[in-house]
């Protein structure tokens, strides 16, 4: 039987998850001084909210989708995403009409090629405002973004921005845009050919040299886009630009069909080809288009796995390692007496007692080799005077003869 994990679902292990833990708590840091409230919702949810949000014409739901029936022969499927839910969250509890700002934090599920930076379950982070209407919102979240590189010591980065303009400006681009490919058919990747028809705007992004080579002469969308979202992106990036690296990418139109608004993007250079750290924008529509009332909605979701790579930050060592050393059987239940006494007081401490059949010299000779910082010592002596002998195992040497209340104190005051 092959047990071995999944391709693309790495396990983390204590090393990984120091610098995971200090990520999480800068993150909900954050999310908590900008006044967003945390909410959490299932990683299973019907296909059918994805079809209807992420969209049928995505890559997403195309074929990265981990669907199957429940024993009910239901389709559903892990999520690959998190702001689909969050707004079915919001309907189901018939709270369109209210104010939100949501934070969100879990594993997410794409049947992807796995490759560096690029994994089948990865984690996000995320924020939705609901119920706000373009203009401010867009400035709080880009500068959250820029608070959260700073608090983790991201320094190159680049954030890109477009706006997706209405509904109008939408068909008009993608009719001019088929108006123009279709006489180049031949030309054109194939997989920009099926674009063409299930969603056109994709094609500007595309990886593919033949389709860059046709749309350098192509109609561009930017041309389309009337003055109003044009001077709110050169607004945005002139507020920005003595804060960060910040520019308008008119080939920037994102993976998934909800946008409607203003789109971003933040990549570095450090992470290789999967350069995205970061992606979001406004999705207004989406709410109606699952059966809820109109509430207008912007966010942005963080792959964890790639920000984890450029996080400055490196684990705090705080952790004391005590050695337990004994050489008589009746003292090792002391350990349990200490560690509490020292938990209690919250200090952060491990305390591991080795075998007292081992001699004295040996238990302090593995105390060392395992880098504890200090032991704790019971011998015979130490025994009979009801003491504890304390000693620093760093090149100091120091060593002290402490009551139990003493003991608990030299480690309060280190
Ligand atoms: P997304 O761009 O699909 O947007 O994903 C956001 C981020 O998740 C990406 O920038 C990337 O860092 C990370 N990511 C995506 N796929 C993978 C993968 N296979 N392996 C590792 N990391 C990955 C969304 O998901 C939208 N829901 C964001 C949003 C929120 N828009 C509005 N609100």
């Amino acid at each position: 039987m092959d047990i071995q994990s999944l391709r693309g679902m790495p396990d983390l292990f204590p090393e990984d998850l120091e610098k995971w833990h200090i990520l999480e708590k800068t993150l909900s840091k954050v999310f908590h001084s900008c006044g967003t409230k945390e909410i959490r919702t299932p990683l299973l949810e019907s296909t059918e909210l994805f079809n209807r949000s992420v969209g049928n014409s995505s890559d997403i739901v195309n074929k990265e989708l981990y669907s199957f029936l429940d024993r009910n022969d239901k389709s559903i499927s892990l999520r690959p995403e998190g702001s689909a839910s969050v707004i079915r969250a919001i309907i189901q509890k018939k709270q369109e009409h209210e104010k939100h700002k949501l934070w969100y934090q879990g594993p997410m599920f794409r049947y992807e090629r796995p490759q560096k930076g690029r994994f089948r379950q990865f984690h996000q982070a995320g924020v939705e405002y609901l119920g706000y209407e373009e203009g401010l919102s867009e400035y709080e979240l880009i500068s959250m973004v820029i608070q959260l590189n700073q608090q983790l010591g991201i320094k190159k980065y680049k954030i890109k921005i477009n706006h997706l303009g209405d509904q109008d400006t939408k068909e008009n681009f993608c009719n001019a845009l088929k108006l123009f490919l279709e006489p180049h058919l031949d030309t054109l990747h194939e997989k920009d050919v099926a674009r063409l028809e299930s969603n056109p705007l994709r094609i500007l992004d595309s990886k593919e040299e033949s389709t860059q080579n046709l749309l350098a002469t192509a109609p561009r969308f930017q041309d389309f886009l009337s003055e109003s979202p044009k001077t709110f992106l050169t607004n945005i990036v002139q507020h920005f630009t003595d804060q960060c690296d910040i520019a308008v990418d008119s080939s920037l139109v994102r993976g998934l069909d909800y946008y409607t608004g203003l789109v971003f993007e933040v990549v570095s250079e450090d992470l290789g080809a999967q350069d995205a750290f970061l992606g979001g924008g406004r999705y207004d529509h989406l709410s109606k288009e699952l059966g809820g009332k109109s509430m207008e909605a912007i966010g942005f979701a963080i792959g964890l796995e790639r920000i984890i790579d450029l996080m400055q930050i490196q684990p705090l060592q705080n952790v004391q390692k005590v050695a337990f050393i004994t050489v008589g059987e009746q003292d090792q239940q002391k350990t349990y007496k200490i560690a509490h006494a020292l938990r209690e007081a919250n200090l952060s401490v491990t305390l591991d007692a080795f075998l007292s059949s081992a001699t004295l010299k040996s238990q302090l000779k593995r105390a060392n080799k395992n880098e504890h910082h200090f032991a704790i010592i019971i011998g015979e002596e130490e025994r009979e005077l009801e003491k504890y002998l304390w000693k620093d195992l760093s090149a100091h040497g120091d060593q002290e003869l402490l009551h139990f209340e003493a003991l608990i104190d030299k480690y309060k005051n280190l």
